[in-house]
């Protein structure tokens, strides 16, 4: 088969990026996918199980940190596309290793970006390499205003601090070398195959065998949270109608303190679980904040809606209850991510905060 374009998507066994290789490998036929993923603790080929046959996909274990083995991907797979997701991406754990995340998200950046340049360098009409980040690059919010594509980068947690230096990265070799990129900065993802570390599926996973839910602070901090498969939508229109060597924001316009989001949880949850309304909140532990907690995110996508005609499907309490069913169908897969060592990373990220 003559494939029109062979795009490598890096993280693709990962929570948003399994969703990304998903939908271009089943709506894009026409498309070659090869995933490059190192398979880490968050990366895992379960998540892709109902597609890894098909025809025009191919995975390959591989770090974005080793220029050797890029230097040998890009030509032999023919690659004319690039979709940067592989990263470090849980905010505790940076503050625990942050070298792991200059590591993966600086310099595995760099060097993915390098092996494009030197890859494309003959000829980069036609080429794209679109780099995926995250709203926490612009900063923490008061209770007011929203981050737009002008917002002055202002990093606060080692996790963000990585992140705005590999956006950085991928427009200076805009400027520098005329590599063609995009960008995008989105606001908390939600969704099926999330990693039990995060807020969501950790409260989930927790309230289906009746585990205390560890409320940071006062639980008064503010995320803007957006339905995954709403995500790679918008990943999907940048990819093809975004500007080349822009910037788009995403964001749900759907703003939730935390307290109030894992009230929400509790009460869809007891409902499926068919529990008496209000026993899962009693489960509700304040225990100590994180450190350097960003108070609020908000995201303007305005210019996003605007020029390529994006806005969200789903309706948070929706999209939550269609999250909540996925994980109670599939109790195979939390029970294989949460054994192992996701257990000792529960009780020493959890010990020290009670
Ligand atoms: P994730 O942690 O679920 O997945 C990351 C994937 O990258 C895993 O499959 C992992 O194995 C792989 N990986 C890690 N290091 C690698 C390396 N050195 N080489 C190759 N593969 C490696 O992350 P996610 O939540 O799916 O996030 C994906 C991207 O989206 C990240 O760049 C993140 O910064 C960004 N983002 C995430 C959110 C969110 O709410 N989750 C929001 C906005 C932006
Ligand atoms: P998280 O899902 O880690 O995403 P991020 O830090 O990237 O926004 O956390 C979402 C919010 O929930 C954040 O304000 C921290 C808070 N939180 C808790 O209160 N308890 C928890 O156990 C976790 C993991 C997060």
């Amino acid at each position: 088969m003559q494939y029109q374009k062979h795009i490598l998507i890096t993280g693709g066994a990962g929570f948003i990026g399994s969703h990304l290789v998903r939908h271009f490998v089943r709506t894009y036929p026409q498309y070659r996918i090869i995933n490059l993923d190192k398979l880490t603790y968050a990366g895992n080929l379960e998540n892709l199980k109902d597609i890894d046959k098909a025809p025009n996909y191919h995975f390959i274990k591989g770090d974005i940190c080793d220029d050797l083995m890029l230097a040998g991907l890009l030509p032999e797979y023919a690659i004319n596309a690039i979709i940067h997701c592989a990263a470090e991406s849980h905010v505790d754990r940076s503050i625990s290793d942050p070298l792991a995340f200059v590591k993966t998200n600086v310099l595995g950046t760099v060097t993915l970006l390098q092996a494009a340049r030197n890859h494309w360098k003959a000829d980069m009409s036609d080429k794209l390499f679109y780099h995926i980040s995250t709203d926490e690059v612009y900063g923490s919010l008061g209770a007011e205003g929203f981050f737009t594509e002008q917002t002055a980068y202002d990093p606060r947690s080692p996790y963000s601090a990585s992140k705005a230096s590999s956006d950085h990265f991928v427009r200076a070799y805009h400027h520098t070398y005329g590599l063609p990129v995009k960008l995008s900065n989105c606001s908390n993802n939600y969704g099926p195959y999330h990693f039990p570390e995060k807020l969501i599926p950790l409260c989930i996973n927790n309230i289906i065998h009746q585990k205390p839910l560890p409320i940071y602070g006062k639980g008064e901090n503010v995320r803007d949270w957006l339905f995954v498969e709403d995500h790679v939508r918008a990943i999907d229109l940048i990819f093809h109608k975004g500007k080349t060597g822009e910037t788009y924001n995403i964001g749900g316009w759907n703003e939730w303190t935390n307290i109030d989001l894992v009230r929400e949880l509790c009460r869809q949850m007891d409902q499926k679980l068919q529990r008496e309304p209000g026993t899962s909140e009693k489960l509700i532990t304040y225990v100590t904040d994180r450190a350097g907690h960003d108070l609020r995110y908000a995201i303007d996508a305005t210019k996003l809606s605007e020029e390529l005609g994006w806005k969200p499907s789903l309706q948070f309490e929706e999209g939550l209850s269609k999250t909540i069913d996925w994980y109670l169908a599939n109790s195979e897969w939390l029970q294989h991510v949460t054994s192992g060592d996701y257990q000792h990373y529960y009780e020493h990220q959890y010990q020290q905060r009670s």
